[in-house]
Order: structure tokens, then sequence, then C-alpha cells
């Protein structure tokens, strides 16, 4: 029996990974949770699955939590430190660290630093300060599984492969749902639009970062922390149907894919179940159906946050906690409807260009980074905001 932790239990990693546990009693049991401010959410969850302790960063949520659940027996906790008791949980044999954005940074070191095997969705700490929580990993003696299908994919390539054989690995990337839109098209989107995404169901912020291909510069940030790779040996590749989910090159040309439909319950299951796999009831791929699988190159004109990430990889230092941090500003206001979805890039090219950078020598140099990021994107939405008004 395994006993899971969940941090951001009430997303749609979270609710995935308890579609599995649901189906599998015998194998794991659910022994902590947390979520931000959705007290009725978890308060299902803890009918279905009764863990230890449950944890919600919002205070008042908490409380409210607390008084309808007076004689439930499960521990409640509130705000960072909730979650950070929840992620460093003693009886925890894996924690699933699926809170969205850079408040998932706290609770993954902590969790690693109380040596837990750590499942990491939540790519935005990695982003962050990949440097630090590998640091720590090792330090600790500390598995670090990937959840991101990409990654996952990769992973599964590499397995009982040396690192020297690696020439590069490719991750594939669908385009998001504004794939085929020109700039002056996608300007004006509306967040509806730009939610809607052709291949997979994710939170908001995910999905946002999809459609601006985002998404896909954290991830090449991600996989540098991940799998100990320079930036010219991690490409790129638009692959719209979301089948093959990336692809690792061996120095002598082999390329090993690893495929399945898109659904996240596919990778979750590898995380849950390492080193072995559980058969997984869900519709098996049907090539002849799918029919094709098509391979483009990036568009880096139409979609230039990809280009920019590639620059933070090459650069390093605060430069990528910079580049997180304005991202989410953005992609907040976005959604908020306060800046249209063109802005997004503008908010984060000008927070990159006014920054100074310089190393990362620990934690406090990257919050540092990160709030002032915060501050400067804050400026230049209201500036955009203000221009377009
Ligand atoms: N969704 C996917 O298919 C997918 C695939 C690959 C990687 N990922 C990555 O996995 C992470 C989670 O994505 P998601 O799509 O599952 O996000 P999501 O649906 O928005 O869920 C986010 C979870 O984090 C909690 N949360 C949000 N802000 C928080 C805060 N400030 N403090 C504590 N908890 C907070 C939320 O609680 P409330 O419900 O109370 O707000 C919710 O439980 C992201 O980093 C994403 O990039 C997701």
């Amino acid at each position: 029996m395994k006993n899971i932790v969940i941090l951001g239990a009430t997303g749609s990693i979270g609710t995935n990974t308890l579609d599995i546990i649901r189906r599998f009693p015998e194998q794991f049991r659910i022994i902590g949770l947390t979520a931000k401010s959705r007290d009725a959410k978890l308060e299902g969850l803890i009918g279905t699955f009764r863990p230890k302790i449950v944890a919600l960063q919002d205070v008042a949520a908490a409380k409210a939590l607390a008084k309808r659940l007076p004689q439930s027996g499960v521990e409640i906790r509130s705000g960072e430190a909730g979650i950070v008791e929840v992620a460093r949980l003693s009886e925890a044999d894996l924690v699933i660290s699926a809170i969205v954005g850079s408040a998932g940074l706290l609770p993954t070191l902590s969790a690693i630093r109380a040596k837990k095997t750590v499942a990491i969705a939540n790519k935005e700490p990695l982003v962050m300060a990949g440097e630090i929580i590998q640091r720590e990993a090792k330090k600790n003696g500390v598995t670090i599984l990937p959840v991101d299908s990409e990654h996952s994919a990769i992973f599964q390539a590499l397995n009982g492969e040396r690192h020297q054989d690696i020439r590069r690995i490719i991750l594939t990337a669908s385009g998001g749902p504004l794939l085929r839109r020109s700039t002056a098209e996608k300007t004006n989107i509306r967040p509806e639009e730009a939610l809607a995404h052709p291949n997979w169901e994710m939170g908001p912020k995910i999905s946002i970062d999809s459609a601006t291909l985002m998404n896909k510069g954290l991830e090449i940030i991600e996989a540098k922390w991940l799998f100990d790779l320079p930036p010219e040996k991690i490409d790129v590749v638009i692959h719209p149907q979301s089948i093959v989910h990336s692809m690792v090159e061996f120095v002598d040309r082999s390329v090993v894919a690893q495929m399945g439909l898109p659904d996240m319950r596919t990778p979750i299951s590898y995380v849950l179940n390492y080193p072995r796999r559980s058969s997984l009831a869900l519709p098996s791929l049907d090539l002849a159906e799918v029919g094709t699988l098509t391979f483009e190159k990036p568009d880096t004109k139409a979609f230039p946050l990809l280009a920019i990430a590639y620059e933070v990889l090459k650069k390093g230092g605060t430069l990528a906690p910079v580049l997180n941090a304005a991202n989410e500003e953005a992609v907040q206001a976005f959604l908020e409807k306060n800046i249209n979805f063109g802005t997004i890039n503008k908010v984060i090219e000008k927070t990159l260009e006014t920054h100074k950078p310089k190393a990362t020598e620990d934690l406090h140099d990257v919050m540092e980074a990160d709030r002032w990021a915060r501050t400067e994107g804050k400026r230049w939405i209201k500036h955009f905001a203000a221009c377009s008004a």
C-alpha cells in the first residue's frame, strides 16, 4: 500500500490522479490533500478518500471547512505553512506536486527536504529554481518523477540508457488552439477561445500557456533541470495530434518516441506505479484511426515566447524566475480581461528587458527576482491597459 499526498488535489492533475487512485483502493491510500480556496470541492474529496490531513491556502475557506466538519477526524490546516505541513507528512511515500504556478515552490521543496519521492506536474518551480530543487534532491537522496506528458515520455524513452548516449531530446507541442491564427487575429482573441485546447483538458493557466506556446518555453527549461541537458540538446517540434508525447535521439541516430492518446491519466499512472506499470482501463491508441501524424517547425515569429524561453535558458540566473513571474502576472491579467491576448508577450518582453540579471545562489535570490518581476510586470500591464483604453 502506497501512502499518497496530493498538493493541488482539486485541480485538473489532482482530479486525474484521484480518478486512478479511486480504482485501486488496495494499492493506494490518500493521506493528505491540499487546495487553494475551493473548500466545497475539498470537502467532497474528504468524504470519498478520508485523508488524515488537508490544507487550504485560504484561511477563511479552511475555517469554513472546519466549521462544517467538526467531528470528521480529519485535521484541517491553512495557509502556506499548512500546505507545507501536508507536503512533509511523515507517513507519505509519494507526493504529487500539482499546485499551479510559483505557489508550489515551497511545498515541493519541503517535500524534497523531508526525503519524499516527488512526482512533479507543477513545472513553474522547476523553471524558477531548477538548480536548487535538483541540488536538494541529490542532497536528500530523493527521486523526482516527471508527470508532464512530454517529460514522462522522455523519462520512459531514457529507461536503461546512458546519459552520454543522448544526442538530443525532441519535445512535441500541439501548438494549442491558436496554431493557425495570424498574429492580427490572435491579438484580440477572448479568453474563452484561448482556453479551448484542442487535445487536452487542463487548468486555465496552462491552457493559456499552451495558446501562447509559453508552456513549451517553460517545458524546455523544465527539461534542462529534469534531464541535465544543455539548451542545444533540447528541440521542439509542432505535432498537432498530440499522439507522440516526445522523443529522444541517441548518438547512433536511433529515435525513441513514446506514444499514446492524450490523457494525463497515463503519465500519472506511470509515476504512481513506478518503476512498474499497472493496467489502466482507458481506450487504446488506434493508429489506423488516427491516420496521420504530422510534424512541423515551430514558428517563433508567430510565437515569440518560445524563442525568449530559449534565450532565458541559455543565459540562466534570475532571468528564469523573472520570465515565470511576468508570465503568471500577464496570464492572470488576460484571464481577468485587463489586457488582450497580444499583450501577454509584450508584458513578458518588457519585464525581461528592464531586468538586470544576476546569478541565483539560493532561494532568497529566486524569491527576490520573483517579487521584482511581479511588480514590474504589473507596471507594464497597467501601462498597456491604459494605452488600449
Ligand atoms: N492539467 C494538465 O493536464 C497538466 C499537464 C501537465 C502539467 N501540468 C502542470 O500541473 C500544474 C497544475 O495544473 P492544473 O492544470 O492541474 O491546474 P489547476 O486545474 O488550475 O489546479 C491547480 C491546483 O492548485 C491549487 N492552487 C492554485 N493556486 C494555489 C495557491 N496559491 N496555493 C495553493 N494551492 C493553489 C488549486 O486549488 P483550488 O482548486 O482551490 O483553486 C488546484 O488544486 C501546473 O503547473 C501545470 O503546468 C498540468
